[in-house]
């Protein structure tokens, strides 16, 4: 398989191939993801919850994500190696930088992502894109907003909410983004978005019309403690291994069939 790229990512965008996303932690998990033919790894600041035990991302540091994103470098070959920014490593323009050279230098990332569409956020993707460095976006339900939303809340209900979110999707991708996570809206306005832009979107809890879909790989695997969240999905109930159990969910979003309107908000 070819590797994916961040160029890439538009390119499957308008031959209306779905992108299939996933976490990794881990060199294991990576080499999982990358048998079963995810095209996007993402070492996700949910390591703060699903590693670490903690109740939000806002602990997690540079030195976490650095740590976890080399880890899951070594287990990939031709899937795309995206790392998020941790709380707070947007503070500032040099913050940004240092910790995004960080990412991809010592961690071998190929892509960084970033929550937000504040004019500090897409001075931000100005300034890595502008350093040649892909960005990833991240709008709706932002985590490391959880005590601003006042909880992990679906975003963009409201027609306000909603036209205020399109508006902040056309502003990172003129900033430079290569590619929006949508997380935790209604399908309706997931839809939207991913008509309105041209790079690709990729859901997770906003519907079966995002560009591609992303999940947390303990939840795929039904190993996340207490509830299963309502956009996920246990993939290894009734198969015989976790590789079997991945490789069901890229067939199921490349077919289009994940998410269901069960694991969808209106
Ligand atoms: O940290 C994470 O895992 C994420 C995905 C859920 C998009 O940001
Ligand atoms: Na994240």
């Amino acid at each position: 398989r070819k590797p994916v790229t961040a160029p890439g990512l538009r390119a499957m965008k308008e031959k209306g191939q779905r992108i299939v996303a996933l976490t990794a932690y881990d060199a294991s998990f990576a080499v999982l993801a990358e048998r079963a033919g995810v095209d996007f790894v993402l070492v996700g600041d949910s390591l703060g919850m699903v590693i670490q035990g903690q109740s939000t991302t806002l602990p997690v540091t540079v030195d976490d994500m650095v740590y976890h994103t080399r880890m899951v470098a070594r287990g990939l070959e031709t899937a795309l190696l995206v790392a998020d920014l941790p709380f707070m490593a947007d503070r500032s323009v040099e913050h940004a930088l240092e910790a995004a050279w960080r990412l991809v230098a010592e961690g071998g990332a190929a892509m960084v992502k970033l929550e937000g569409a504040a004019a500090h956020h897409l001075a931000v993707i100005e300034a890595l894109v502008s350093r040649g460095i892909p960005v990833c976006a991240h709008l709706g339900l932002t985590p490391q907003s959880v005590h601003a939303m006042g909880g992990f809340k679906i975003q963009g209900r409201q027609q306000e909410a909603a036209d205020r979110l399109l508006q902040e999707a056309l502003q990172v991708e003129a900033a430079g983004a290569a590619a929006l996570v949508l997380e935790g809206i209604p399908t309706a306005l997931g839809k939207i978005v991913s008509q309105r832009l041209a790079i690709p979107t990729i859901g997770i809890g906003a519907g079966v019309e995002c560009d591609g879909q992303v999940l947390v790989i303990y939840d795929l695997l039904g190993l996340t403690p207490g509830r299963r969240p309502k956009f996920s999905k246990d993939f290894l109930e009734g198969r015989g291994s976790a590789l079997a159990a991945v490789q069901a969910y890229v067939e199921d979003v490349r077919a289009g069939v994940f998410p269901g309107l069960e694991h969808s908000f209106d």
